[in-house]
Parts: C-alpha cells; structure tokens; sequence
C-alpha cells in the first residue's frame, strides 16, 4: 500500500472515495469544505437534508450524481466538536477502513488528520489511520479452497492541514503501517488452528522472523535443555502432549548492549483442552487461542522489527500443547519449577502459570529493565472486564501507569485490577509452597499473584487478555491485540 500525504487546498480531484468526518455543532473540514465547493456545495445539503446528525458511530456513503470527482464521500458522525476523544475518533476509523473495504475503493483520500482530537498530535492521528485502514485489509483465508483475494486498497492520501505537519503525517503512517503488520502476523497465528499452530511451528515462525532482520537472534530451547533448567513446571504442562514443548527466546538488539532490555513474556498454548482437569466441549475450539499472548509478543517484535526502533528487547514464549494423557500431570501432583519452588496442580486448567512462572525465571537471567508478560489467562478476567479491556496488574506502580496510558494512546485500553497479600494467601497449599488455583473467587487476581510469585526480582507486570484477544461468534477470530498497546508502550518509553 502506498501512503502519500497532500495539503488540504492540493485536494486530489478523483478517486474511490473521499473519507470525512462532520461534527453535529462544527463546520466541515478543510479538504472536505473544498470538495464541497466543487461539488456546488452538495455535500452540504445532502447533509442539511438527511437524517444525519453528525453522531458518534453514524456512516453515510454518499454517491454524487457527477461523473468527475470522487466516486464516493463516505461521511462519519464524529459527535461534538470539543468532545472528541481518541476513543471515539478510533471506533469512526475503524468504521471507515470497514466501509471503504466493503466498497472495495483502491485509492482512498482521508481528510480526517485535519481534524482536531483532544490531546493527540498529527503524529497520532496518521499512526492511527494507517493501523485502521491497513488492519481492516486482514482475511484469514490459507485454510480455504479458492483464490486469496487481493487487498482492493492501494493507494491512501492523508490530507493535511499545512504542510508543517507533513513529516509528522509521514511518519506515522509508517508506524501505524508497522502497528497493523504485526496484528496481522498476531491475527494469523491465533487463527491457525491447533493441528497446524504447535509449538514447533512457534519455533518455525520465530525462525523466520529472526531472518528478516540482523538485529534479531534466536534461540530454542528443547525439552532436554528445559530439564537441564529445572524447569519442572513448564514440563509438567507438555507432559501430556506427544508434540514437544519449545522454549522459544527472540533477541532483538536494537539499542547500545548497556541498555538493559525489556523483556515481553507470551503464554503459548497452542491448545488448552484443560488436560486432566478437562473442559466442557462448548466454545472448546476457541483454546486454539490460547496462545494469544505468545502471538502478540510476535507481533510487536514484527512492528519493532520493521520500525528498527532504537530499545533493546527480548520476547520469551513458553509453547505447549495442554491435553490428557496417561503421562499427564494429575490433580494433586507437586511439581518443581525452575526457581525452587514447590508447586500442588489443584487443577491442570491452570497451566498458563505453569508455563510463565519458569519462562518469567528464565527472564531473569537477562538482567531486564522490566518485563510484561501477556497471557490468555484466566475467564475470570472475561467475567470481570468483558471483550472490552484487558486486565494489567503488577508490582511496580510506575509501569502500570505507563501501560494504561499507552492502552488509552493506541485505543488498546486496560484497567488495573489490585493483587494484595489477602489474595495471594488463596494459593496455600497443605502439601506444597504454593498451589496452582486459589479458588473462585478473584480468579484473575489470585491467577497474577502466583505469577507475583515469581517476578520478585525485577519491575514486572501482568496483561490478561483472555476477554479481549479474539472475537466470539460471528465474527470469530483473532484481534491482534494487545500489539497495538505494547508498541506503543515501546514509543511512549522511546520518547
Ligand atoms: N486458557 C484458559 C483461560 C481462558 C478461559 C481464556 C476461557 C479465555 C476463555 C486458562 O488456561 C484456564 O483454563 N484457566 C482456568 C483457571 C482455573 C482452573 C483456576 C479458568 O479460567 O477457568
Ligand atoms: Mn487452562
Ligand atoms: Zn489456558
């Protein structure tokens, strides 16, 4: 796709489609105003005319009756002028990239960067029009019989206000071009389904992505290097799985090697049947997400990779299968993790601790500014915060700030749940120094204090995103997210 940026008085003359957003108390838009004039100011009163009222979450793709100009307008309610926010201006992009995709436009010109979003730059708002107009392009189409259809847009015009913003408009398209890159590659690996996703193929994926960049090394641990480690938790999990479990470490050295990394950690479960411990055969396919976490750490390296961002980091993805088996832990079984610590498996659907709290150890060795691991981990997390926020939780209060800030930039949003020392005394085992479950109460809480456990070392927080990595129902598949909120976190510490 090529990205151009034009000042607003350049207005191209033709194309697909002209995107803009009208307020329901402001006037139009520069760019818009002047395609006005030279439509003789019918889009002004089609919209004097029509039910439009300019609200959040209205669409009109207006045809005009000429055969020069453009061959749609598609016009966004956008809501008060002064009430804009970056949620809002979010949710009418989306809507856009979906209706300009449905109408298969291939040259696309969008004047909504002229327009003024409560405390975000051009920057942000060409970051974040690029992410949307690239990400609605996503099919998962490999598994089916037939053609892949081509992505229909080609060309996207950001209008500008003046030409001062041009670089900043430039830019961020870029990024948001990166940002909706690596969704894709999170969005793939979450929808490829568990006969197709194992840890190996994990391990395959890494591979190829450790070759598209020279910053980028890796290194796969197998089992017999993982029980080397001590790592008795992790293999505890894989124990019922005929596919080996694969420790997979991406190093990406991007700043000076005195800069300490921070260190993303991914729950790679590449199917979650609950092993022993079984789950009902409702929605039991959606497990084939549960390596979500493991897949957004992918997609972020990717937009870190294609963006050579100046940090240095390194993403860890435990990846096992989690399935029943005569070799499969049992309920009650004491297992040894990498760190010392005695672990009773109450429940075997409580692996994805068991999986991070030995990776979370191994992180250690890296001497890590920080480290965030992501994780589909509890649905606790789905009754608490719905498909809407992902949980964050953590043991450094500067770092969580700095993540429900970069959620609220990226429209990738989190909110903090607490993790005292009451719940953590829910993990008391009779029989060992920790067990695996804490009972069903705060389920997402006492799930991040047995991983609190493990992370006493270093600044570390927790992103449960079991509500909000894949869609349900019709629209079933995976999200990409939370890649937008990590690069951004990556941007945000940047500066
Ligand atoms: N992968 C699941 C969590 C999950 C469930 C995510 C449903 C999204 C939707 C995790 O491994 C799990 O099974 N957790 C258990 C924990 C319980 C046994 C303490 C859960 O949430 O039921
Ligand atoms: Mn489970
Ligand atoms: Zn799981």
């Amino acid at each position: 796709m090529k990205y151009s940026v034009c000042i607003h008085d350049q207005l191209r003359d033709s194309g697909d489609c002209l995107v803009t957003g009208v307020f329901s108390d402001a006037d139009l838009a520069p760019s818009t105003a002047l395609a006005d004039t030279r439509l003789d100011g019918w889009i002004k009163r089609f919209l004097d005319n029509d039910e439009f009222k300019g609200k959040p979450g209205e669409v009109l793709c207006l045809t005009p009756a000429t055969e020069s100009g453009f061959k749609r307008i598609l016009v966004l309610g956008l809501g008060k002028e002064a009430e804009l926010d970056a949620s809002t201006y979010c949710k009418a992009l989306a809507k856009a990239a979906q209706q300009v995709n449905a109408i298969k436009a291939a040259t696309v010109c969008c004047t909504l960067a002229e327009i003024e979003v409560q405390g975000q730059d051009a920057l942000w708002k060409s970051r974040q029009i690029a992410r949307h107009f690239r990400a609605a392009s996503y099919q998962f189409s490999q598994l089916k019989s037939g053609e892949d259809q081509e992505p229909k847009l080609t060309e996207l015009c950001l209008m500008a206000p003046q030409e001062s913003s041009r670089d900043a408009l430039e830019l961020g398209a870029k990024q948001g071009d990166a940002i909706a890159l690596g969704m894709h590659l999170a969005k793939d690996l979450g929808n490829l389904p568990g006969n197709y996703c194992t840890p190996s193929y994990l391990a395959e994926k890494a591979r190829e992505l450790a070759e598209t960049s020279d910053k980028l090394s890796l290194q796969v641990l197998e089992e017999a290097e993982m029980d080397e480690l001590g790592m008795g938790s992790l293999l505890s999990v894989s124990r019922g799985s005929r596919q080996p479990a694969k420790l997979i470490i991406m190093n990406y050295q991007g700043a000076a090697d005195s800069e300490q990394p921070v260190v993303l950690v991914g729950k790679g479960i590449t199917f979650d049947s609950g092993g022993i411990s079984i789950k009902p055969a409702a929605a039991m396919d959606e497990m084939k997400f549960d390596m979500c976490g493991a897949a957004s750490v992918f997609g972020t390296m990717k937009t870190v990779t294609e963006l050579k961002l100046p940090i240095n980091l390194i993403c860890i993805v435990p990846a096992s299968e989690n399935l029943p088996d005569g070799d499969a832990s049992k309920p009650g079984d004491i297992v040894t993790s990498m760190s010392g610590t005695t672990i009773e498996v109450l429940n075997t659907d409580a692996e994805g601790r068991l999986v991070l709290c030995d990776a979370l150890t191994y992180a250690k060795r890296f001497d890590p500014a920080l480290v965030i691991d992501i994780a589909t981990l509890t649905g606790a997390c789905v009754v608490a915060l719905g498909k809407h926020i992902s949980g964050l939780l953590g043991n450094d209060d500067g770092l969580c700030e700095a993540l429900y800030s970069a959620g609220e930039t990226a429209c990738d949003p989190v909110w903090r749940l607490p993790m005292n020392n009451d719940y953590d005394e829910q993990l008391k085992s009779n029989f060992a120094d920790v067990a695996n479950v804490g009972g069903r109460d705060a389920g997402t809480i006492t799930a991040a204090c047995f991983l609190g456990r493990f992370t006493r070392d270093f600044t570390w927080a927790h992103l449960d995103i079991a509500g909000t990595a894949w869609y349900s129902g019709g629209a079933k598949g995976a999200s990409g997210r939370p890649v937008p909120l990590l690069t951004q976190f990556l941007l945000d510490r940047i500066g």
